[in-house]
């Protein structure tokens, strides 16, 4: 296994010599990040997997991302640097269940949330992401019964601010749960005036004290445009390096958990990815995203349906 900047250099020339392009999400660790081709939110990177003219997509993220960029590219390689990448929002909604809990609302559209399995997509109307939820919601028939699954959190973010009544599945982000509203409020004493950006996965007790709630990009922009010189974070860490990259004059603090420490806060399944791991999978094209047809197209349409409604 080559290290240090022989690794770099190997990843580099693999990229190359397989046509690759590398695609990260903001909470993959900082050094994936600084080599990715793109890095963005789970709408960005959906995009970006649907148009790429690449043979191979390298996808640090998670594994429902990955599936993705499968869904809406089946003729490329699509690989995971470690296949256990998964999301407990996903673990929270087996497909069975989920399928259950449809064939007891019939009379309800299914708007579900990008973090789940590609089964569940297939069982889906309307696939939205953090970014797309309210443009995607807006355009939603007032009359129209909805089931939003599975992140109970952003669900009930999303009923609370537009009034919209919805059927939601108990499913929760593991990494935004850990969030502590007495450290938070502890922290906001030691920076008056320093705002809050959060991410709807938080619980509504974190929300409530949040001046800005948003999607990671959305999170990135407000950072960008806000007037002071600090905020308090509470999404996943690893996206602090964005914003200290692209502001480099400016403070970003991690909320934290019950600890005090914004460690806590990392998803585990995220850090699954490293350098090491990415640069086997360029090497061998392994562990590569395979789906079965029936499924993907299915997937897709309600995939489809969010390109179209969110752009
Ligand atoms: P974004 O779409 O905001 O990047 O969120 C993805 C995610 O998994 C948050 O936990
Ligand atoms: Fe899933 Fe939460 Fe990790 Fe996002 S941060 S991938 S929702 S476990």
């Amino acid at each position: 296994m080559p290290t240090g900047t022989d690794l770099l250099a190997e990843i580099e020339r693999l990229r190359k010599e397989r046509n690759a392009v590398i695609l990260a999400h903001y909470y993959q660790k900082p050094e994936i990040q600084d080599l990715a081709d793109f890095v963005g939110d789970s709408l960005d990177l959906s995009k970006k997997a649907a148009e790429t003219d690449a043979d191979v997509i390298a996808f640090c993220g998670v594994r429902f991302m990955a599936e993705t960029a499968k869904i809406l590219s089946p003729e490329k390689v699509v690989v995971l640097p470690d296949m256990d990448a998964g999301c407990s929002l996903e673990d929270s909604c087996p497909p069975e269940q989920f399928a259950r809990f449809r064939a007891e609302h019939p009379d309800h559209i299914a708007l579900t949330y990008i973090n789940c399995s590609i089964q569940v997509k297939a069982l889906s109307d309307i696939i939205v992401t953090s970014s797309s939820a309210e443009k995607i919601l807006s355009q939603i028939p007032e009359d129209q019964k909805i089931i939003f699954g599975p992140d109970k959190h952003l669900g009930g973010y999303l009923a609370r601010k537009t009034g919209r009544d919805m059927l939601l599945w108990p499913g929760v982000c593991i990494v935004h749960e850990a969030f502590s509203e007495t450290e938070l409020l502890k922290l906001k004493a030691e920076h008056p005036g320093a705002p809050v950006a959060a991410h709807p996965e938080c619980p509504a007790y974190i929300l409530d004290h949040a001046d800005y709630v948003g999607s990671t990009s959305g999170i990135l922009a407000y950072a960008n445009d806000m007037q002071g010189d600090t905020l308090i974070v509470a999404t996943e860490p690893h996206i602090i390096h964005q914003m200290e990259k692209a502001m480099p004059d400016k403070t970003f603090i991690g909320s934290p958990g019950a600890d005090g420490n914004c460690n806590c806060n990392i998803c585990p399944y995220m850090a699954l990815n490293t350098l090491e791991k990415l640069y086997v999978a360029l090497r061998d094209l392994e562990p590569r995203i395979e789906i079965e047809e029936d499924t993907r197209l299915k997937a897709k349409t309600s995939l489809d349906r969010m390109l179209a409604m969110a752009s």
